[in-house]
Formats: C-alpha cells, structure tokens, sequence
C-alpha cells in the first residue's frame, strides 16, 4: 500500500516550493492530498497541487455541497483520519500558534485535530528572521515538539522580504527525505 502523505500548505511566499516537494512524493510513489489555508490560496493555486496529484485540494473546512464523497462532506475528518504522515509546509507563525494551541478554524489546523495517535506530524517554519525569533514563536514551536511534532528548519539563508537569518525554508530536498524517511 502507498503512504498515505497528507501536505497542509499556509500562506507564505515560501508556499511554491512545496509544489516542488509534492512533485517529489508523487514520483516516489506516495498517496498524496494537499489542503490549503486561505491564506495559502493567495500565493500558489491550488490548481497547481490539484495537477500533481491529480486529486481535489481541499480549501474550506466547509464544503459547498452536502453531497458527494466523504472528503466533500467531512473535509475536517478526511484525508486526515487516514494520512500516515501530515507535514505542515510552510508552517507560518499564525499556524504554528494554532496547532501549538489545537485550533481549529480552517483546514489546516482542523485537520490536525484530527490525526491518527500514530500519524507522523511534521512542520517545516518558513519566516522572516525577526518573526521566528519572537519568544511567542519560540514557545508555540516548543509545545508542538513537546507534542511529539517534528521540526524540520527553518534554515540561515536569505529571505525573499530582503534580509538574512534564520527563517529560510528548509530545502525541499531535505524536506522530502524526512517526509519519505518518516513513511517508508
Ligand atoms: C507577502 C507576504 C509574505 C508573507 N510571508 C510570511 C512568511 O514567510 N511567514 C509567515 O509566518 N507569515 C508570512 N506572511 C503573513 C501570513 O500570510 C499571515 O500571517 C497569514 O494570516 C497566515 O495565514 P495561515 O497561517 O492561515 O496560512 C506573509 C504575508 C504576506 C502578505
């Protein structure tokens, strides 16, 4: 059976390459399904990620029918319940604060809510420097790893607002060996 790899993107500039990551996971035979915050859908299509699945991308924890599949009428539940691994990339500071704090109120954070004790949770930050650096920050990534989430990054580098520290999304490459580690 192939991994089952749910991808939740959240809005930052660093929101494109995790098309490149999703590309990856698709021709390394994984099962993969994206959902989207809101804010996500500002920065990438989520006709892109529907086309390298090949799979709807869910947006809204509210579904526009009633009927249908099961995805279509409890988005909040599925793909969740059934992903061997969820990988939150880019993690933005708001989202970060919402799975530190088990909210709720889109997809993304909602989906999370909704895992399998022993699905795999991962979230790769992705920042400008002086964002990631805020105690708050700092603390809402300590409680997810208290939570038994993983951390993959952020990396130094420079960033697309101009400046450099830490707060660069970790490579793609890594990133999709440690979802593929975390799987196969
Ligand atoms: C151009 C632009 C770039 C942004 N880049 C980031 C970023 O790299 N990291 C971050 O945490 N927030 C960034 N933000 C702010 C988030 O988009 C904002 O906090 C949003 O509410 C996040 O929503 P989400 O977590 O639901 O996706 C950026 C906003 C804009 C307009």
């Amino acid at each position: 059976m192939k991994p089952k790899v749910l991808i939740g993107v959240t809005g930052c500039i660093a929101a494109y390459k995790a098309a490149d990551i999703v590309s990856q996971l698709v021709k390394t035979n994984c099962d993969v399904r994206v959902i989207m915050t809101e804010s996500a859908t500002k920065f990438v299509a989520p006709l892109t990620f529907a086309a390298l699945t090949q799979k709807k991308v869910i947006t809204s924890t509210f579904p526009d029918t009633a009927s249908g599949e099961k995805d279509v009428i409890y988005p909040h539940l599925y793909p969740a319940t059934e992903a061997d691994a969820f990988v939150v990339v880019p993690a933005t500071a708001n989202s970060v604060a919402k799975l530190a704090h088990g909210m709720g109120d889109d997809i993304v954070s909602c989906s999370a809510l909704s895992l399998k004790s022993d699905c795999k949770r991962i979230f790769c930050p992705a920042m400008n420097f002086q964002m990631w650096e805020q105690p708050v920050v700092q603390d809402n990534v300590h409680k997810l790893l208290q939570y038994g989430w993983h951390q993959v990054g952020p990396e130094k580098g420079r960033m697309a607002c101009g400046t450099s520290g830490f707060g660069r999304l970790s490579t793609q490459t890594v990133i999709t060996q440690i979802i593929l580690n975390s799987v196969l």
